[in-house]
């Protein structure tokens, strides 16, 4: 999968703050490497985290899907035709919010991943700290895993638990759990470039 540069290219999709985007960039641009960063793409051109790519150096693409309402398989093709552009080898979801039909889902299988803010398979899809604390559950944490046509529901690469405390609400889990996601995701993406994990 490597290019010249010994760094498999990878393309990050988002739709909002790209704090995970930013820990995947900032692992990329590190000495020895296993991958490096070459796209940001997202849904929403007002997506925060577009700026703080560009800042850290990073082409972006803003692919709006509002035009597309009618016609998914046309915004699929635009986003396939940029990561195409960009030589991408592996795509990683970071907080993208729109579903992908199986056109994207099929052409990256193996080859996609995703972070899923819970210990999967507890708690695909959304609210998943308010349903983990709803539950008396000890602990949360997060999932790195392949992406395949049902949702949160692929192979698993990787997951960290993070110990649920007293008095914590949705938004303070939440908080702890993103720093976790940084620091997995980056290490899940290091260790997938250098073909050191499979699914568990
Ligand atoms: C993260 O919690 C991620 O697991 C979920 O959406 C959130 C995105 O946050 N899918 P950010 O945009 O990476 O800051």
């Amino acid at each position: 999968m490597s290019q010249p540069s010994g760094r498999v290219r990878v393309a990050v999709m988002i739709s909002g703050a790209g704090s995970n985007m930013a820990a995947l960039i900032d692992a990329g641009q590190a000495a020895e490497a296993s991958f490096e960063v070459v796209l940001v793409l997202s849904n929403d051109p007002e997506a925060g985290g577009l700026a703080i790519a560009r800042a850290k150096g990073v082409p972006t693409a803003a692919i709006d899907h509002r035009p597309f309402a009618k016609d998914r398989a046309a915004h699929e093709a635009a986003i396939e035709a940029a990561l195409k552009t960009a030589g991408t080898e592996v795509v990683a979801l970071a907080g993208y919010m729109r579903l992908l039909t199986p056109f994207l889902v099929h052409r990256w299988a193996g080859r996609m991943l995703n972070i899923h803010p819970s210990l999967l398979p507890k708690y695909p899809g959304l609210d998943t700290h308010a349903r983990a604390l709803a539950a008396g559950d000890a602990e949360a944490g997060c999932t790195v895993h392949l992406v395949t046509e049902g949702v949160d529901e692929g192979p698993i690469l990787a997951r960290q638990a993070v110990p649920i405390v007293a008095d914590d609400t949705p938004a303070t889990l939440a908080e702890r759990v993103l720093q976790a996601e940084h620091i997995l995701y980056a290490r899940a993406m290091a260790d997938f470039c250098r073909g050191r994990i499979r699914s568990l």
